[in-house]
């Protein structure tokens, strides 16, 4: 059995001010007419996986649900988080939540806010991953790097495991720019995708090794649960015990099971508006445009006008994103930095 488990309780800040922490980038059409959600969802289609297992935090709960009402899935179960523990603790539920129904199925972790332009890619990759972790890995999807980037965890590989992937040999966690730098360079390593393929309990176990608290503090959260319309709420007090660490922290850089499978797929994780700009495409001046915009003699832009009409002349390498309440104006080399802005504006809040 595949159970798909799609993580929508991420926050998106380096999408403001499109992205809002009540309307976080998962839930938005920024790629075509469906929500990254329900691409996400979509894109499991003719996997032959269950019903998806999806964990959203309490706050956005109508429109996950709704959301995935609308892409016609169905069957999809919703847990929710009454705040964020960040993936480690997401991924416990959903393995406990299998196990409690006296399952214990291949996980098929999710982010729901990414890209992946080339479907037919990505689930050939999924089989090769189930394959890998039918036989007792912890199976993670390796992209070949393009740049030095710092916002990824890195994955050397190991001794070949045939066809399907290598082991893993190390996995690094968001390395500092040099050591970025030098592992790309080295062209021994892959950018990891942030999905996932792995027996629940074998997850478990890892998990009993590495972070018991967790364990702990999810089972308790899950006992303590309670069933509310379509959702699954689970008990907020012993959740909250639960340590805030990733799944990358918390057992891949840890575990002697890893491995990996390579994916190419046209996938991105949409992390800035330059790489939003990467899947809209460009137009002749190298601009990316949506809305309403007017731009004269201006190149290497990106441009977001939401309900109102924005124009510019000689504009060069700049990110605009104009919302009715926010405008950002950003050097399109510092559009990482969005995410300082969001900082100050909730720590002025
Ligand atoms: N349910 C739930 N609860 N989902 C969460 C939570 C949480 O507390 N925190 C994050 N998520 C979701 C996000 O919405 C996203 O879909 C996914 O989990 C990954 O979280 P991010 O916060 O976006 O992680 P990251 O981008 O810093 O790093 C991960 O992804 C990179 C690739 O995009 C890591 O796996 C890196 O190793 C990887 O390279
Ligand atoms: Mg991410």
């Amino acid at each position: 059995e595949l159970q798909p488990v799609i993580l929508a309780g991420g926050s998106g800040t380096r999408l403001w001010p499109v992205s809002r922490s009540h309307y976080p980038k998962q839930f938005l059409p920024l790629t075509g007419e469906q929500t990254l959600l329900q691409q996400t969802a979509e894109r499991l289609d003719g996997l032959g996986a269950s019903a998806p297992l999806v964990l959203a935090n309490v706050e956005h709960r109508f429109l996950a649900a709704e959301q995935l009402r609308a892409a016609g899935v169905e069957h999809a179960r919703i847990v929710l988080e009454p705040e964020g523990r960040n993936t480690a603790p997401a991924i416990a539920l959903a393995a406990l939540q299998a196990q409690a129904e006296g399952r214990d199925p291949l996980l098929l972790i999710l982010a729901a806010d990414h890209h992946i332009g080339d479907p037919e890619a990505f689930q050939a990759a999924v089989a090769r991953a189930m394959t890998l972790a039918e036989a007792g890995h912890l199976v993670t999807f390796g992209i070949v790097p393009t740049a030095a980037e710092t916002g990824y965890g890195y994955i050397q590989q190991g001794e070949s495991l045939g066809e399907a992937g290598a082991r893993v040999a190390r996995f690094v966690e968001k390395p500092d720019a040099a050591t970025a730098r030098e592992y790309v360079d080295s062209g021994d390593y892959l950018w990891n995708s942030g999905m996932f393929v792995f027996r629940a309990s074998l997850y478990m176990q890892e998990l009993q090794r590495f972070e018991p608290g967790i364990v702990e503090a999810c089972r308790a959260a899950l006992e303590g649960a309670r069933e509310d319309l379509d959702f699954l709420r689970v008990d907020p007090e012993a959740f909250a015990a639960a340590p805030n660490i990733s799944v990358d922290y918390a057992v891949m850089e840890r575990t002697e099971h890893a491995a990996v499978t390579p994916l190419a797929a046209g996938w991105s994780d949409i992390g800035s508006w330059s790489a939003l700009a990467g899947v809209r495409g460009v137009d002749e001046q190298g601009n990316t445009l949506r809305g309403d915009c007017l731009l004269e003699d201006s190149e290497g832009c990106v441009v977001d006008a939401d309900g109102l009409l924005v124009a510019g002349i000689g504009l060069r390498n700049l990110a605009v994103v104009a919302t009715r309440d926010a405008v950002l104006v950003a050097d399109r080399d510092r559009v990482q930095d969005v995410k300082l802005i969001v900082e100050r504006l909730k720590a002025d809040n």
